[in-house]
């Protein structure tokens, strides 16, 4: 047994939910008012057979873990932690650093040695003078100086370099760190009299910098070069200092720039975090919605339209359909919706950092009056499309009825199909019936797929199995991935699953996914991808992944169904159903 089953194990799931949830009893389960959503009647359900929970009204559901982790906004990691001092379970400590770590450990080494050396001469140094006139003029506070531990490169082609060789960097440390230049058989220092922002992660490890001339010179900023902890796109500057108040608040806001989130915080805006220039990307989003269940997204007035914003609103648009992937919300289900995206309008030829040196009650009422990112997408798709003609009218339905299908509240998505109806003169009830077709025509396999996944499944019994045996297949075959477009995380009730396979979608190579992984699902993992199977070729893997994901999809429906009746009758509908359909894949 691994730890994470031992703690499920010590660790009764009734008890520890009715410290958060008053629970009655049901039949053989408990149930009380939803913590995660408003209600009168009660729907939220705990299981102690299966260890298990589910809410009815909004669709969350899973084990003891992910209860802990939606409760108090803690990463899988950090719950799992709690909860094992509450069991007396100890974890496993991470395992002996392996060669790799090493250079990742010096990586972060080097990197804050340079953080301190470029804030010293900032602070302190002669040369510095004009760097520190310059902070001035952008009106930057000392404690906003040292909060950032912003710093000065001098202008020199060996300032850092020197200095850290010093302290025992080699030149090759340098240049992979992305600091130095190396060009024929010299090797040179990449920051040469700018102004030094440390880009740090959600820990405050120093990845990299960012780095502003301090004239008119170009390029405005530059960066470090990337490096194997260092990429412009998968972090977020400032989030290391925001993260507080953004778990506070339940809020980040997204700017695009340095300054903006330098002005911010020091105007007492503290859960302000920057993209850096660039369009939104998966990696950023899914760092915010681990801790917040609101992005506020800030865009420059010319920004509606374009395309790096529409690219970065894509992703966001993505990830919310990634929520609720699966879930056929509209068909009946009902799954909550958790991240909520609105959008900030610049006012013409301003960024939040003068909006905010001007006058910090305007800011706070652009936020304040920030835009659903429906609304704002509604208006951005309408000026695509030639709505005086009867297709571009067509043709904006089509785009925007799946994004209507996807959203929780039934009230809301009344609105915004009216809202269409309006824009399009297509009456409500037209729209309403292509929408199946717009949401599952990709997905739908063709009659001879359907028959042909109809095989043998023997070695199936429990839900946890079919978990296992799907992830287990998806991390043997990294080639049957891409098949597994329709599974989402909350197909996988077990919280270790789940874990593993939101690490396994968002990396390419399994040696990543060990990484990326909590030190306690390593054996876990080591056992999945161990697993035997009965030797098959391409095609029959493919099959049975797709009926896992079949039966995957169906045990949700199931779910959703039993929510109808009364539970308990229909627990014993669904066993039978169970056995039914075991019976039938042994045939
Ligand atoms: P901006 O040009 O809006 O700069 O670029 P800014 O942040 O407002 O800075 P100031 O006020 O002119 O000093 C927004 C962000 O885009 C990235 C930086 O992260 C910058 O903060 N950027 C911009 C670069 O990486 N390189 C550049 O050359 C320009
Ligand atoms: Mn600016």
């Amino acid at each position: 047994m691994n730890s994470v089953e031992e703690i499920k194990q010590r660790l009764d799931i009734v008890n520890m939910i009715s410290e958060h949830v008053q629970l009655g009893k049901a039949g053989r389960n408990f149930r009380g008012l939803c913590p995660f959503h408003t209600e009168k009647t009660p729907s939220f359900f705990v299981f102690p057979e299966r260890q298990g929970w589910h809410c009815y009204g909004c669709g969350a559901g899973g084990d003891v873990i992910s209860f802990m982790m939606k409760k108090e906004g803690l990463g899988f990691g950090e719950a799992l932690q709690m909860l094992a001092s509450r069991a007396g379970v100890s974890l496993p400590e991470k395992k002996t650093r392996t060669a790799e770590d090493e250079i990742v450990n010096k990586l972060y080494q080097i990197n804050d040695a340079a953080a301190r050396y470029f804030h010293e001469l900032l602070l302190n140094s002669p040369a510095a003078e004009g760097a520190r006139k310059y902070v001035e003029s952008r009106q930057l506070s000392s404690e906003t100086v040292t909060q950032f531990r912003l710093g000065f490169s001098l202008d020199s082609w060996e300032g850092l370099k020197q200095h850290l060789q010093k302290q025992g960097y080699s030149e090759a440390n340098l240049v992979s760190a992305g600091l130095a230049i190396a060009k024929e058989d010299r090797t040179y220092d990449r920051f040469r009299g700018r102004l030094m922002f440390p880009i740090c992660d959600v820990k405050g490890r120093v990845l990299g910098f960012g780095a502003r001339a301090l004239d008119d010179s170009m390029p405005k900023y530059l960066n470090s070069a990337e490096s194997s902890i260092f990429t412009k796109s998968s972090v977020l500057y400032g989030i290391d200092l925001a993260k507080g108040t953004i778990r506070e608040q339940g809020k980040a806001v997204i700017v695009e720039g340095y300054m903006d989130v330098l002005t911010a915080h020091q105007n007492g805006f503290r859960n302000v975090v920057a993209s850096m220039g660039t369009a939104l990307t998966e990696k950023q989003i899914t760092i915010l919605k681990g801790l917040s269940a609101h992005i506020c997204l800030s865009l420059d007035a010319d920004a509606a339209g374009n395309a790096a914003t529409l690219r970065g609103i894509e992703v966001c648009r993505n990830i919310l359909a990634e929520e609720v992937k699966g879930t056929k919300k509209w068909l009946g289900g009902s799954t909550q919706l958790d991240t909520e995206i609105t959008i900030i309008s610049m006012p013409e030829g301003k960024d939040p950092d003068e909006v905010i040196a001007e006058n910090p009650n305007q800011w706070q009422q652009l936020i304040n009056e920030a835009q659903p990112l429906m609304d704002y997408l509604l208006a951005a798709t309408t000026k695509e499309f030639d709505l005086s003609r009867p297709e571009g009218k067509s043709q904006l339905a089509d785009r925007i009825l799946p994004l209507i299908a996807q959203m929780n509240d039934s009230a809301v998505r009344e609105e915004y199909l009216t809202k269409l109806s309006k824009l399009t003169g297509i009456g409500e009830k037209t729209l309403v019936a292509k929408i199946p077709d717009l949401l599952y025509a990709k997905r739908k396999p063709s009659k001879n797929i359907q028959k042909q996944i109809e095989v043998p499944f023997s070695t199936l019994k429990t839900g946890d199995q079919l978990e296992e045996h799907c992830l287990s297949l998806l991390l043997q075959h990294p080639g049957l991935r891409s098949a597994a477009d329709n599974l989402s995380a909350d197909h996988f009730e077990r919280s270790e699953n789940r874990e593993i396979f939101v690490v396994l979608y968002n990396v390419q190579e399994n040696d990543d996914i060990q990484k990326n992984l909590d030190a306690a699902l390593h054996e876990h993992l080591q056992t999945l991808i161990n697993k035997e199977h009965p030797p098959t070729d391409k095609v029959k893997q493919q099959q049975e992944l797709s009926q896992c994901i079949r039966r995957l999809e169906m045990r949700k429906h199931q779910v959703a169904l039993a929510a109808e009746k009364d539970i308990e009758e229909n627990s014993l509908r669904l066993t039978e159903l169970w056995r039914q359909d075991a019976t039938s894949g042994r045939r």
